[in-house]
Order: C-alpha cells, then structure tokens, then sequence
C-alpha cells in the first residue's frame, strides 16, 4: 500500500478495532462526588469524541464516547464548602489524623486504582489519543509515584518527631497542612500530572477539590468511587466543567489555600487574580515550556540524533518537557538533518493501539490548523519542509514535520507548538543559542550535546542559571520522579518530586520552649503519650 493511500485509510472502520480495545458503548458520567456522597447531575452534559476517528458510510468521524456534567457555580461552591467542613480549620479528622492512618487510606485508594487499569488504559488511548504503550508506561509510573511517596512521608515524619536543641532553646520542627487544595492536572499526563498532586496534599493532611483537565475527564470516572470510600467525607471532592463557571466561584470565595495547576501560564494567571487575597494563595505550577537542544560541532551525531527524535516526537510532540527547538552547528547541520529525517521515516504514524506507534491523533480542538498556521509562517519567513509527507494533515493527525532553517522572525522560533513539528534552526555563533535561552519567556530544561568538557562546563554553567535542569547528551524530560522538577520565569512555580511536593504542600511549624527541667518533662509527656 502506499503512502498516500496508508494516510487515506489511516482511522479504522468499527471492525478493523482489535477487540481488546474497543469501547462497550458511550459512558455516561452523571455522578460527582461531594461531601462523600456519589451525587447525581441532572443538569447539562458535556459530550466527549475522541481524537480517533472512525470510518462509517457517512464519511470520517470522530468516535463519541461519552458524556460528563457541566456544573455551575453553586455545585462547585458545594464541594467547596464540605472541603473547607472537613479540614476545619485544621481541625477536621483528616488534617488530624496520624500519617500512619492517612497513607492507610491512599493505599487503600491505590489498591482500587489497579484494580480498574485496563478500564483508565482505554479511556486514555481513547480520550486523549495516548498509545497504549505510553498510556501503560503513565500509569505505572503513577502508581511508583503514590508508593515512594509513602515511603517519602515516613522520613519526613520520622526526621520531624526530633527535638532540636540550641541556645536554650528546644523545639519540635514539623511539616503542618495548609488548607484546602485545588487540583488541576493537564490533558497531556492526566493521570499522573494530577496524582503526582493531588496525593502527596492528601498525605500532608490538607482536603481537595479535583478538577480534571478538559479532555481526559472520562478516564477518571473509573476511579470516581474508590475515592468515595477510601477518604472519609469532604477530604476529596469533584467539580467538571468550564472552567470560567466552577472555577471563579471558586477562588474568588478565598478560600482556597493552595492552587495545583499545571497548564498554561495565561490560564494560571487568571486563576490566581481571581482570588481576594493572593498573598494567601500558595501556587504550585507546572506551565508551558520550548526547551531547545543544541548540537554542537563535535557532538556524537547518532546519539544526538536518536535523542533529538524521541526528544522532539515522543507521544507526538506533547510533552512540556519536550525539545520544541534544535539549534544545530551549521558545519553539521547537513548530515545531523540527513539522519534525523531517516529516523523521523522510521516513526509510526497510526492509531493508539498499534503497536510501536508514536504519532497518533491530537485531542485539542483546532490543534492541526493552529500547527499548519505556524509552519505556513515560518515557510513564509524562509524555512523549507525536509521531510517526506512532512506537513500533511489527515482530520486529527498531524504527520511529523521537520523544518529548516527556522528564522527568528518565525512564531515557531518562540511559541511552544506542543505537537510533532520540529523547528531546526543552523548556528555559527555559540550566542545565537544563548541568546535564544536567554531572551525566552520559558526557563524549563535545556539539552546540550558534545563532547569538549571546556565548552560544556561554560555552556552549563550559563545555562544553570537560565532553566531549571541542563541535559548532557540527552533529551530534556522529567524523571526520575525523586528529581526535582521544575522550571524559571513561565514555565513553573514551585518544585515538584516525590519529597518536594510532600514540602510544597505543607508549611513548617514549630513547637518550642526555653529548656528548663519543667518544659522538658511537658515535651517530654505529650509525645509519649503520642499527643
Ligand atoms: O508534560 C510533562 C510531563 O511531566 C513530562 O514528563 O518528561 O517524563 O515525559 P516526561
């Protein structure tokens, strides 16, 4: 078959679906939980279609797959205040329960999740277009997330039942809640961006409101009922909806005390002006981010290469921790190109199932049109598609694409695409690279390839103070999870890892007394008797 007629009969008809992965009928998710009840919306309904598409006698469509609730601002002002009931000032059952009996819920919660894998698996592959391999690789590594996180509050909590004695003084440092949390994960990792959240608030003793992201709402249904009974009531609640309608409410009541969001920075900065006393709000956010690669003259090609491709076009580009941009010398550009665009055939353009499949379909709305709008500009400003069926668009698939050379004139120079078009960009002058990083907006991670430690050592120690994490000789990306994660000016505020959240989500407070025999024998009473 050739490539054009592949590309024609790319999205499959109801019957050409492996069984194991297709859906039995629409799902339709009435229920959100609130103040521990499961209640059901009567009101109106969000449907969902998937990025896939199907072919039916009436032409391509995308595959419905579903309905949600759109509540409004009077339901989610309900979640707030069981979550606001529960915490009670600190008061509340769980923000006074022992970790112990709190990570006993979680693995409660946990056991419960595994249990429905396979139904959060196709829900993903279908909601958000994930492979099945990447959708199993996120859930995994979520649940390795909550289980070192268990292991990460035991320390924590060991350390923090120390005294500390100096200059007369002795005093017990512990990690106290902060309130009522709420959570928002992004479509991209919508399971572990949100868990790698919303757990570690639950394990420091604060409640939670969770809001799924906009697509990938579904896939959370499955788990809607182990949160019912693994948390006592209010510690976990759920909203669902447009964001300007559950959300305002929300914030503007000022009383929520810490925003998790990771999306983008213009969403995060409405959220945040929402609320009637910032200075009370504590963010953690994870934003957006265009981190280049830079190859330099005496890089090992094929491993800049390789690393450069997944970098580049793993899960199609929609990592924010995905290379945006490659700055390449120009006295190897040609044969750096030449071997990424070989590797770039090499990559499998299809649906979520197939296996070894790294291109699949884009979940935003307008997303291959936003993409065919940046390449059309930076053709425009001078650059050239040099790979085959580079730029070819089929409904929600957007081919990779390789461009070169990209002008700084060019919007994809500066705007993150989030999608399997990769900008390379020639350079002579180390500073054109240093410059890129230095005037961007975002200061997430940086990757540098090539072998003279004297040039790398001054391109880190440059580069150390511009983003957050510098790569040598491989791509940009998150993990290992007990790395700190995070990011400067757009990108990020705040630090996440598997301790780091436990930090972000908790502030330190201090019980202390001048040390004399009498104070001794009262510290000394209250913790055995495990006050
Ligand atoms: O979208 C951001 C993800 O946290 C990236 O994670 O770098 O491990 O793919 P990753």
């Amino acid at each position: 078959m050739s490539i054009e007629s592949k590309n024609r009969s790319i999205f499959p008809r109801e019957e050409d679906i492996p069984t194991q992965f297709r859906l039995k009928g629409e799902l339709i998710q009435r229920e959100y939980l609130v103040d521990g009840e499961l209640r059901t919306w009567k009101g109106r309904m969000h449907d969902v279609y998937s990025p896939v598409c199907i072919q039916t006698a009436g032409g391509i469509v995308p595959k419905a797959l579903g309905r949600f609730p759109l509540m409004s601002g009077k339901e989610s002002l309900r979640a707030l205040q069981a979550a606001v009931k529960a915490y009670d000032n600190g008061r509340g059952q769980w923000p006074a329960m022992s970790v112990r009996e709190r990570i006993r819920c979680v693995e409660k919660f946990t056991v419960r999740m595994k249990e429905r894998k396979k139904d959060i698996l196709l829900l993903m592959m279908w909601e958000i277009g994930k492979s099945y391999h990447e959708a199993q690789k996120e859930f995994d590594r979520t649940i390795g997330y909550i289980e070192n996180t268990f292991d990460a509050v035991k320390d924590m909590n060991r350390v923090s039942s120390r005294f500390v004695a100096e200059q007369g003084i002795i005093g017990q440092i512990r990690r106290s809640p902060l309130g009522v949390v709420l959570c928002m994960g992004p479509f991209n990792y919508p399971l572990n961006e949100t868990f790698a959240t919303l757990i570690p608030a639950l394990l420091m003793g604060n409640t939670a409101i969770f809001k799924p992201p906009k697509l990938g709402v579904l896939l959370h249904y499955p788990l809607l009922r182990a949160l019912q009974e693994s948390f006592p009531p209010g510690v976990v609640n759920t909203v669902y909806g447009d964001g300007k309608r559950v959300i305002t409410p929300l914030m503007a009541s000022g009383k929520v005390d810490v925003l998790a969001f990771i999306g983008s920075s213009r969403t995060a900065d409405i959220v945040k002006s929402r609320h009637p006393r910032p200075q009370r709000l504590r963010s953690v956010l994870g934003l957006e981010a265009k981190n280049p690669a830079i190859v330099l003259r005496d890089s090992d090609l094929d491993n800049a290469v390789k690393e450069c491709v997944s970098g580049s076009l793993a899960f199609s580009g929609q990592r924010c921790t995905a290379l945006k941009i490659i700055f390449v010398h120009a006295e190897i550009a040609e044969r750096f190109i030449a071997s990424f665009v070989r590797e770039v055939r090499k990559l499998k353009v299809g649906m979520p199932w197939e296996k070894d499949v790294t291109i699949t379909p884009l979940p935003e709305q307008g997303k291959t049109e936003y993409l065919a709008g940046l390449l059309e500009d930076a053709q425009a400003h001078g650059a050239r598609i040099i790979n085959r069926l580079g730029g070819k668009v089929n409904k929600t698939i957007f081919y990779p694409t390789v461009v070169y050379p990209v002008s700084s004139s060019a919007r994809l120079y500066h705007e993150e695409q989030f999608g399997p078009l990769v900008p390379i960009v020639p350079f002579e002058d180390i500073e054109t690279p240093v410059r890129y990083i230095i005037e961007s907006s975002y200061g997430q991670q940086a990757s540098i390839f090539g072998k003279d430690p004297d040039i790398m050592g001054n391109l880190v120690d440059v580069f150390a103070n511009q983003v957050c994490r510098v790569n040598i000789n491989s791509m940009c990306q998150r993990g290992p999870d007990i790395f700190p994660f995070s990011g400067r000016k757009d990108s990020a505020e705040g630090t996440l890892s598997v301790s780091d959240a436990l930090r972000v989500f908790s502030m330190r407070t201090i019980v202390a007394t001048k040390e004399k025999e009498k104070n001794r024998q009262i510290f000394k009473k209250v913790v055995s008797k495990n006050k």
